[in-house]
């Protein structure tokens, strides 16, 4: 199929911006970011050449996990504002192009959703079917054990017994987040309903939540050993072969499709496949039947290297059925900014994580704040708003999701002088949004230039991509027409005497021509492309 012909596949040759909405822009002085917000920020995004935005969960919820225990599918949060705010930036993201994709979570709920709440009320209510329950394993103890080993996302048993009824329900992240049960009919008929719900509304896609999830093993085989492998593989020692990634799940995401190409233009499913096997990230595209887009994990946990990232991205290639677009992404609200993570605080590698994230075939995608190199925030111990990673011995997810730095003000900008942020701000005197939208050099203004450019050579494409011979340390790669030079070494690399139009270099100060500078890249324009 010609994507462009028929224009339906817009995140082709696109940038996605992932807004974590509680820290984004807070317009009424509660300390949290809400929609109103990332209405007051799109003039920014369009300025920046942001094709969609995917929000973090917008529903109503406890806020356990914030947002991703969901309690109502089909409203807005009331911290986060109103349907009619959503409905509004929907509106006014579209007349400046740019699209809304929701975070949608199908593999379980929040304990307060009331099909929870009437499952839990007893062994024959009616959506007792909706979740996943066990008898105790009878023998040892007065309550008897859990079924199996499963663990949750915090280490301690995946089951909780449910004194009512003296059945265990299941939940893979924490005991307020029961797993819905997939292998009950009724539970598609509900996503159903729920994605043509926002679909109806105009809502351009969803980012699917833990869509490796879903299913489950119906026999409760316990999870075997994780040898070696590392976070991508498993957790807590062991792999979890049966507590997700069953082969059942790839027809939910084919029911999904169908439903997904009766929309015009073609409303985008993009997955969060969290695993390190490029392989079976693939698997999840089907043949071109599943998800349009599945996050790559292997490249996020990717050393940054040019051997290691070009290793993953041909890999990547490899694996992928014919036509379909690979997604690219190096941070977000799970794990450590790159800034920090790949760039340990250094500029110019941050630049040349940017300048090749802009550069990749497929659809690319930003965090906020990546665009000004905004780093991780270490956030004192009695600040932190994270119950998933409660920071035994690590910072946690609080780190990555601290508000966005738009002037240096007291207040960040993010909200009212005077107000408590919901988590601390960074360093935003050193780097902020106003700033550098001053500075022709900048960080913030790189990435504008890229994302022009990318706007400009790939729209609408999945642009071929061919790595190219290069000295030890460095990553040439060919994108549809541009070439592309990055420099993962600290030292200065003689460069081919190419006579190639330089379109765009991360390092403007650099001696022009014979060389690269450390940690360089250079974006050039090959001839008869
Ligand atoms: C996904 C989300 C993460 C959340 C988890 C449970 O990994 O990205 O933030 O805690 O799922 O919903
Ligand atoms: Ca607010």
């Amino acid at each position: 199929m010609d994507a462009k012909a028929n224009g339906t596949r817009w995140w082709h040759g696109a940038t996605l911006y992932q807004i974590y909405v509680r820290s984004w822009r807070d317009t009424n002085a509660d300390g949290y970011g809400d929609l109103p917000g990332v209405i007051a920020g799109l003039d920014y995004l369009q300025w920046l050449g942001v094709d969609g935005i995917w929000l973090s969960p917008t529903m109503p919820s406890p806020d356990q996990d914030w947002g991703y225990d969901v309690s109502d599918y089909v409203a807005v949060h009331p911290e986060l504002g109103t349907l009619a705010d959503l409905d509004k930036l929907i509106a006014e993201a579209g007349q400046r192009g740019i699209k809304i994709v929701l975070d949608l979570v199908p593999n379980h709920t929040s304990n307060a959703h009331a099909w929870f709440t009437d499952a839990r009320s007893g062994r024959d209510s009616v959506h007792r079917g909706y979740y996943v329950w066990a008898d105790p394993v009878k023998g040892e103890g007065e309550a008897g054990a859990p079924p199996n080993n499963w663990r949750d996302a915090t280490g301690g048993s995946a089951w909780t017994l449910d004194d009512a009824s003296g059945q265990y329900y299941l939940h893979n992240f924490l005991p307020a987040m029961p797993d819905l049960n997939w292998w009950d009919p009724r539970v598609h008929e509900e996503f159903r309903e729920i994605i043509r719900f926002w679909l109806d509304r105009g809502v351009a896609g969803f980012r699917i939540d833990v869509a490796h999830g879903l299913y489950k093993d119906a026999q409760f085989r316990d999870n075997p050993p994780l040898i070696g492998g590392g976070r991508l593989d498993g957790g807590f020692g062991l792999r979890p072969v049966y507590s997700s990634h069953q082969p059942e799940t790839h027809a939910v995401y084919r029911d999904w499709r169908k439903i997904a190409d009766g929309y015009t233009p073609q409303r985008l499913l993009l997955g969060e496949t969290w695993m390190g096997d490029l392989g079976k990230m693939a698997s999840y595209y089907g043949q071109n039947d599943e998800l349009d887009l599945a996050f790559n994990f292997p490249f996020v946990f990717s050393e940054f290297s040019a051997d290691a990232l070009a290793g993953v991205v041909g890999q990547t290639l490899a694996a992928l059925p014919a036509g379909a677009s690979p997604v690219w992404m190096a941070s977000n609200h799970d794990i450590s900014r790159f800034p920090t993570r790949w760039a340990g605080g250094d500029e110019r590698k941050a630049r040349l994580a940017l300048l090749v994230l802009a550069t990749l075939p497929g659809t690319t995608t930003f965090y906020y704040g990546d665009e000004i190199a905004m780093t991780d925030v270490a956030v004192p111990r009695e600040l932190r708003r994270d119950r998933m990673t409660p920071g035994v011995g690590t910072e946690g997810r609080d780190a990555e999701r601290t508000p966005m730095q738009w002037n240096a003000s007291a207040s960040a900008g993010f909200t009212d002088e005077g107000v408590t942020p919901w988590l601390p701000f960074g360093d935003n005197a050193t780097r902020n949004v106003a700033a550098q939208r001053e500075d022709p050099g900048s960080t913030l203004c790189l990435l504008r230039d890229l994302l022009a450019l990318r706007r400009r050579e790939f729209a609408g494409q999945v642009v071929p991509y061919e790595r190219l011979p290069a000295p030890p340390g460095v990553w040439s790669y060919r994108s549809g027409p541009l070439l592309i030079t990055a420099n993962f070494t600290g030292d200065p690399v003689p460069l081919p005497d190419r006579r190639d139009e330089v379109l765009l270099t991360t390092a403007p100060d650099a001696a022009p021509g014979a060389a690269l500078s450390p940690w360089q890249g250079l974006i050039t324009r090959t001839g008869g492309a």
